[in-house]
């Protein structure tokens, strides 16, 4: 009788340890190295490879995704503008079709290891379609992907009139998450007075809240303090993310040296977004323009809890994405100069177990007793897969193999050189 029902073997894992990791149904049952011979009903030869836990995706629009060019192309790349590009689209689009879409991103994500994912869903809608879609996208890909869902009224909880009832609506019907878009409200009064209002509801009802925060360059947007109180006065410690942050990268120094333990004080997790970040910020800039990200590496050394998110892949916000949060680490490094090798290391944790932490799912992870989701990586170490953003050899959600790609290799057709070659570094 076999040991176990699958053995990853002779892996590295993220920290640079080398381990076998058995498998029982869907569950680790060992993290060692296993003796010689250990039988299994399947064994995954990872000697060489990176093993790690599942990639998380802390903040995505599913409703919107896969949609880009729905019923036309953001022309001047801002918010704003995708913004009203989305509204456009949904008055058009239907309940099949953003399942659809939703179920074929679930596959590319599926394909890169991404087996967790936060999505924001548009509550501005009488109709709620967007809502039904989600909810039935939920159920359709539970088997191996958690879809936790955010109600988020995209076009303010104030300033939409009907969006308040809509988001309690959404909630009433099993979304997971209060949302918001304190920014978008009419004043800044208005955007305070709304996160009051959802830490309110989020508290009463024993959920989590992830706000799109201060998404902006204005100096003066500063509803993360706002939240981060809020946050403390409704016992919501740990449960709460300010989503974006970007307008802390143009608030005055000795503001932000107040703001920061406030946010760590209260528990509030931060998920900037550095494609999108990148991509959206700084358009009313000329030159120097701003990087529009927010401080990440300031508010880890204040012990912030901060994550890496996506925010979009194909839609009327941005007009590229694979899926694969090994782009986004990437993107985030580079934006956020974090270059040393432990700052490296920590991106990719940022995009594993630290967004993990932020969605709640404590059962992701790499130990005994966890939940058997794990990715096999074509690189030898957690940073050479954030420079190669390689092939997911496997795949495996709750035990199960969902997916295989690959190797990388390369073959030449040069004289004196390799016929064969992989693009790993050299071992120091
Ligand atoms: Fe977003």
């Amino acid at each position: 009788m076999s040991a176990f029902d699958l053995i990853v073997k002779g892996g590295t894992l993220p920290d640079g340890t080398r381990a076998d990791i058995g498998i029982s149904g869907d569950r680790i049952a060992a993290v060692e190295i296993l003796p010689e011979g250990m039988e299994a009903r399947e064994i995954i030869d990872a000697t060489g490879d990176l093993v790690s836990p599942p990639f998380v995706d802390p903040h995505f629009h599913m409703d919107a995704t896969l949609s880009y060019g729905l019923p036309r192309i953001n022309a001047s790349g801002t918010l704003l503008e995708g913004i009203a590009l989305w509204g456009e689209l949904k008055q058009i689009v239907t309940v099949d079709e953003m399942v659809a879409r939703g179920l074929a991103y679930c596959d590319w994500a599926a394909s890169m290891g991404l087996l967790a994912i936060r999505s924001h869903v548009d509550t501005c809608d009488d109709r709620l379609l967007g809502v039904q879609a989600m909810l039935e996208l939920r159920d359709r890909v539970g088997g191996y992907i958690d879809l936790q869902l955010v109600a988020f009224p995209q076009d303010g909880l104030y300033r939409d009139p009907t969006a308040r009832a809509n988001t309690i609506r959404a909630l009433d019907m099993g979304v997971d998450v209060v949302g918001g878009i304190p920014h978008f409200e009419r004043t800044m009064q208005d955007g305070a007075d709304s996160l009051a209002d959802l830490c309110r509801i989020a508290a009463d009802r024993g959920l989590m809240v992830d706000i799109h925060c201060d998404e902006t360059d204005d100096p003066l947007s500063r509803h993360i303090e706002t939240l981060a109180y809020e946050a403390q006065r409704f016992g919501l410690q740990g449960r709460v993310a300010g989503s974006h942050l970007t307008s802390m990268h143009s608030m005055d120094n000795y503001y932000v040296s107040k703001l920061l333990p406030l946010i760590a004080e209260a528990g509030v997790s931060a998920i900037p977004n550095p494609l999108i970040n990148i991509m959206l910020q700084g358009r009313h800039d000329s030159f120097p323009k701003r990087r529009g990200l927010t401080r990440v590496r300031e508010m880890q050394a204040h012990g912030i809890r901060v994550g890496w998110g996506q925010d979009c892949v194909l839609d009327p916000w941005y007009s590229l994405g694979t899926g694969d949060m090994l782009d986004v680490a990437f993107m985030g490094l580079h934006v956020a100069q974090m270059s040393s090798p432990a700052e490296m290391a920590r991106c990719f944790e940022m995009v594993t177990a630290t967004n993990a932490a932020i969605m709640g799912l404590d059962d992701l992870g790499i130990a005994v007793g966890r939940r058997a989701s794990l990715v096999v990586l074509d690189a030898g170490s957690a940073i050479e897969a954030l420079r190669l953003r390689p092939a997911r050899l496997a795949v495996i959600s709750k035990g199960k193999v969902i997916a295989r790609s690959p190797r990388g290799d390369a073959t030449l057709n040069l004289p004196g050189r390799p016929d064969q070659f992989r693009r790993r570094a050299p071992k120091a």
